[in-house]
C-alpha cells in the first residue's frame, strides 16, 4: 500500500478523522533521521492498531538558541522509504510555518517535571516537546501514541501532560534499541565522528556497571552514582551532563534502588549531547530489580557487515 504524505494540518485532520471512524489509529511522532529504534515503534504500533500514522517534524521550539537545530540530521527521502516499507499509511510532514504560524502564542508547560533531567540542562526543551506533541495529538487524534524509552524524561513529561489535560490517547513507551556494541540508537549518532562514536560507548558502559552493582545486592543510589562517575572519569574528553538515579514517573532522585528506579545518563561526546538509561524494575521471581541493556537481538543474529 502506498503511504500518503500530507503537509497541511487541515488535510491531516480530515484524513485521520476518516480513518478513525472505523479503525484504531496509532501515531509514531518523530523528528526523522530514522533508525531501527523508530522502526521498532512503527512495528509495535502496527501490531496494536488497525492503521498507523507517523510524523516527521524537526520541531524548532524544543531546541534552545545555540543547540543543534541547524545540524540535526535530515534524511527525508530515506525516511519515507523506510516508513512506507514498514507499513505506515499516513505521513504528516508539515513545515515550521504550518505548525507555528505567525502569532502562535500558546505553549504547554508541564510544571516542575519539565525542569528535571534534560529539562534542567535544556531549559524550555520540554515546553517545546509538550507543545508540539499536544498539537500532533489534536491534529491526528490517535488512539495510541508510541515513544522511545531512550527519552525517559520525555516519556514522564508526556504521561503527565496526557493525564493532566485528559487527552484521550494511550501512550506506549517502547524499549531502547541498541547497536551490536550497546550504543543506544539515536538520530544524533549520525553526527559522531568515528572517534566520538567509539567514545560514546562510555554511556552504555556506565549503565552496565551500575546494573552489575545492583545485581550484587547494593541498592544505594549514591554508590551507583559514584561508580558511574568513576567510569566517566576514565575519559575526560566526555563531559557528563548528569548521572542520575530517579523515580521514572516524577524524575526526582531516589536514595535506594531496591524497589526499582530509572538510572539515566547524559553526556557531551565532542559537540553531540547523548542520553541513555536503564529502567530497573522488579520482575516476578527476582529478588532485585533488573533492566535490559542488551543489544537488539535481531542485530546479534545478523552476520557482521
Ligand atoms: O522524541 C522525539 O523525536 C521528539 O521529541 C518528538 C516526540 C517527535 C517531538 O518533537
Amino acid at each position: 500500500m502506498n503511504m500518503q504524505i500530507i503537509t497541511t494540518i487541515r488535510e491531516m485532520q480530515q484524513a485521520c478523522r476518516a480513518l478513525k471512524s472505523t479503525r484504531t489509529l496509532g501515531l509514531v511522532p518523530t523528528m526523522g533521521a530514522l533508525h531501527d529504534g523508530h522502526l521498532s515503534l512503527v512495528h509495535r504500533a502496527l501490531a496494536e492498531c488497525d492503521v498507523v500514522a507517523a510524523s516527521i517534524f524537526v520541531n524548532p521550539t524544543q531546541f534552545a538558541a545555540g543547540e543543534d537545530f541547524e545540524v540535526y540530521p535530515r534524511t527525508f527521502e530515506e525516511d519515507c522509504e523506510k516508513l512506507e516499507a514498514a507499513g505506515v499509511a499516513l505521513l504528516f510532514a508539515p513545515s515550521a510555518e504550518e505548525m507555528y504560524p505567525d502569532g502562535a502564542r500558546t505553549f504547554v508547560e508541564v510544571a516542575a517535571l519539565g525542569d528535571r533531567l534534560d529539562g534542567a540542562s535544556r531549559p524550555g526543551h520540554f515546553r517545546g516537546v509538550a507543545t508540539v506533541v499536544s498539537k500532533l495529538f489534536n491534529i491526528v487524534g490517535p488512539d495510541r501514541a508510541y515513544f522511545g524509552q531512550k527519552d525517559a524524561a520525555q516519556v514522564a513529561v508526556l504521561r503527565a501532560m496526557v493525564r493532566d489535560l485528559n487527552i484521550p490517547v494511550h501512550l506506549v513507551a517502547c524499549p531502547i534499541v541498541r547497536e551490536r556494541d550497546g550504543l543506544a540508537m539515536s538520530s544524533r549518532n549520525r553526527n559522531l565522528s568515528a572517534e566520538d562514536r567509539r567514545r560514546a560507548l562510555i554511556l552504555h558502559r556506565a549503565l552496565v556497571v551500575a546494573q552489575e552493582i545492583v545485581q550484587t545486592g547494593e541498592s544505594s543510589a549514591e554508590t551507583l552514582r559514584g561508580a558511574m562517575l568513576n567510569i566517566f572519569a576514565a575519559d575526560p574528553t566526555v563531559r557528563v551532563d548528569y548521572a542520575a538515579i530517579v523515580d521514572p514517573a516524577t524524575l526526582l532522585p531516589v536514595a535506594d534502588t531496591s524497589r526499582g528506579a530509572l538510572i539515566a545518563v547524559a553526556a557531551w561526546v565532542g559537540s553531540t549531547r547523548l542520553i541513555d538509561n536503564v529502567l530497573l524494575e522488579m520482575h516476578p521471581d527476582e529478588s532485585r530489580p533488573t533492566g535490559d541493556l542488551r543489544p537488539d537481538p535481531a542485530l546479534m543474529e545478523a552476520p557482521h557487515a
